[in-house]
């Protein structure tokens, strides 16, 4: 296991302003323009935490299924999920701009069931926007979509919920082909309706051209420093996975900051052995009654009972 790195600075962070779907569909990196930071966030308080922290963009992402809920795989995180857990983050960051992921089979069997499903995240989730998966294949989804009023965030390159189509998850696009194929999705997500596109692993030049060739920002993960922004899985930048921790079996891109699975366990450890040495709880850690009230309780309370069930007194 290796340690964490650093890739944070610890300098001031200037309020941002919150960012809005035509202000985000022409955030391209060029001319001083910052790239857009998002980051996925599960529960109310890493949503507040990331908010707080600037992040521009909220993802309420299906990761949540490998990230939280112990699966092994996206696919099994149903639709219930996405909304439960997107409640949760905008409770926690009630301004930020937040997207939410339509999992998988909940917008690929017709028009009619993406705008339902898309439109659940919206009404009953509080999303912004939502993400799905595919390019081509999947642009007249996208273009129902953004008919019926939802932004619509694309996402092309290794697709967690085709990742068995695909060959497992592996870096995409590395032949000519293969590139082409993803430059034609990006076009066809764009051309869709889509107002922001996230490229998962592809190789960095790939990453670069397709962010050349639309004019909607990229969103990259694994996809190199020309996209107009990064994301992230929270857990995996903070260490909480032992996948994000183990140099063996981490995506290169997954940059853990800080080792918080070691400082959420020796928290853990720390307070059972507290409890079972007698170090805690201490009196500063307890609610105190008046004596005068503990006395009267004392009095009030009836005789315990004697071992033939008669009272003692
Ligand atoms: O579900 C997710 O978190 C995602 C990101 C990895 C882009 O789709």
């Amino acid at each position: 296991m290796s340690g964490p790195e650093s890739i944070v600075s610890s300098e001031a962070r200037p309020a941002r302003a919150p960012l809005t779907i035509p202000a985000l569909r022409r955030h391209k990196v060029r001319d001083g323009v910052e790239p857009l930071v998002m980051l996925t966030a599960y529960d109310a308080p890493t949503a507040r935490l990331a908010a707080a922290a600037g992040i521009d963009l909220l993802l309420v992402g299906d990761s949540v299924g490998t990230a939280v809920l112990g699966y092994d795989s996206t696919v099994p995180v149903t639709l219930d999920d996405i909304v439960h857990h997107a409640k949760a983050v905008r409770r926690g960051a009630p301004h930020a701009q937040m997207v939410a992921d339509l999992p998988f089979l909940t917008y690929q069997v017709s028009d009619e069931q993406a705008v339902t499903n898309a439109g659940r995240l919206v009404q009953e989730g509080g999303a912004d926007a939502v993400k799905l998966e595919g390019g081509r294949a999947q642009a007249d989804r996208i273009r129902a979509i953004v008919s019926a009023g939802i932004p619509v965030v694309g996402h092309i390159g290794l697709t967690p919920q085709s990742a068995g189509a695909l060959g497992g998850m592996r870096v995409q696009g590395r032949d000519l082909d293969g590139a082409l194929a993803l430059i034609e999705d990006a076009r066809a997500v764009e051309a869709a309706g889509a107002h922001m596109l996230v490229v998962e692993v592809v190789p960095a030049e790939l990453g670069a051209l397709i962010t050349e060739t639309v004019s909607i920002p990229t969103i990259g993960i694994g996809a190199g420093a020309a996209c107009d922004g990064q994301v992230l899985v929270w857990t995996d930048l903070a260490g909480l996975t032992a996948k994000a921790l183990d140099e063996a079996i981490r995506p290169r891109f997954a940059a853990p900051t800080l080792d918080l699975n070691a400082l959420l366990e020796d928290a853990f450890a720390g307070f059972a052995a507290a409890v079972r040495s007698g170090a805690y709880p201490q009196p500063q850690h307890t609610y105190p009654m008046k004596p005068e009230v503990l006395a009267a309780v004392r009095e009030a309370l009836p005789a315990p009972l004697a071992a033939d069930g008669a009272r003692d007194a």
